[in-house]
């Protein structure tokens, strides 16, 4: 069994949305895995930074809604690495798009165009250089979301977002199956990111006290380097057979309902 630091040896991946919160947690971990990693992004200066902290990894503009642009950092990849392993499609927006009744529809369009049109164009380009490779296949991980299971986690434009974007894992993942190419997903419960802070105009510590009375795991908090590990897991070869899953790294939160738990005194 492969532990440690050589989880991702000899891999090539591709993390959008590196350059910050889960994404640039999981650059660092694939990274210190062993993997060369190509941080996509927009925040040129946070994701250069976060390249320039770990050795393999380095950073390239990429605004997942501009297909040319997903199809360009792709291209580069195979151009210089010979091949695409895996990719990370993870860059995502919640926008406060309102209650439903009064949907900012603009608002809406921008939060499909990331979290669902975006990761499409990531899955679609990282296919097909998968799937030119023949017998290499690959690995492809989306972030979506518990918002991708449930609603109430976040406006309906998010929860909508997400949801599509688990039905576009589960069909890549039967259209790809046959090209040795497995598609997962995770989907984390709430964790304090740039994201989460600015939606809640709250700081990280603010926002972690705030989640740990209400978690299953009493005590515990979700970080960034928790949803990483789930995300490495998907992509490396330990998971193998391993695809069109939803991993919910949402330490119980939808597995139970709070409510009964509160009613009967756990
Ligand atoms: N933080 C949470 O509570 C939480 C929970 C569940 C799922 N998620 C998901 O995790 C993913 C990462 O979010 P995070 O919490 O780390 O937030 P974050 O804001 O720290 O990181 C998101 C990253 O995506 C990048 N990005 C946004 N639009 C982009 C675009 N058009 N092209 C390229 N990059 C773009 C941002 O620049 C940023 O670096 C998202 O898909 C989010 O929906 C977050």
């Amino acid at each position: 069994m492969v532990v440690g630091a050589s989880r991702l040896d000899g891999k090539v991946a591709i993390v959008t949305g590196g350059a910050s919160g889960i994404g640039a947690a999981a650059a660092r971990l694939f990274a210190s895995s062993g993997a060369t990693v190509v941080i996509a992004d927009v925040q040129d200066e946070l994701g250069s930074a976060v390249a320039a902290s770990a050795a393999g990894c380095r950073y390239v503009h990429c605004d997942v809604t501009d297909e040319a642009q997903v199809e360009a950092a792709v291209a580069g990849v195979v151009a210089e690495h010979g091949r695409l392993d895996v990719m990370v499609s993870n860059a995502g927006v919640l926008l406060p798009t309102g209650s439903v009744v009064d949907m900012d529809l603009a608002q809406l369009d921008r939060v499909m165009a990331v979290n669902f049109r975006g990761a499409a164009a990531c899955v679609k380009h990282a296919a097909r250089a998968m799937v030119d490779r023949g017998a290499g296949g690959g690995a492809i991980v989306c972030t979506a979301s518990v918002a991708s299971l449930q609603g109430g986690f976040g406006p309906a434009s998010y929860t909508a977002s997400k949801h599509a974007l688990l039905g576009l894992v589960r069909a890549a993942a039967g259209e790809l199956g046959p090209h040795g190419v497995r598609v997962n997903c995770v989907s984390p419960s709430g964790v304090a990111t740039p994201m989460s802070c600015n939606l809640m105009g709250v700081g990280p510590h603010q926002l972690e006290a705030m989640t740990v009375p209400h978690n299953v795991l009493r005590g515990k908090v979700l970080r960034a380097e928790d949803v990483a590990e789930a995300v490495l897991f998907l992509a490396s070869d330990q998971a193998a057979f391993i695809s069109g899953h939803n991993l919910v790294v949402d330490g119980a939160t939808t597995a139970v309902n709070p409510a009964v738990l509160h009613s009967i005194g756990l």
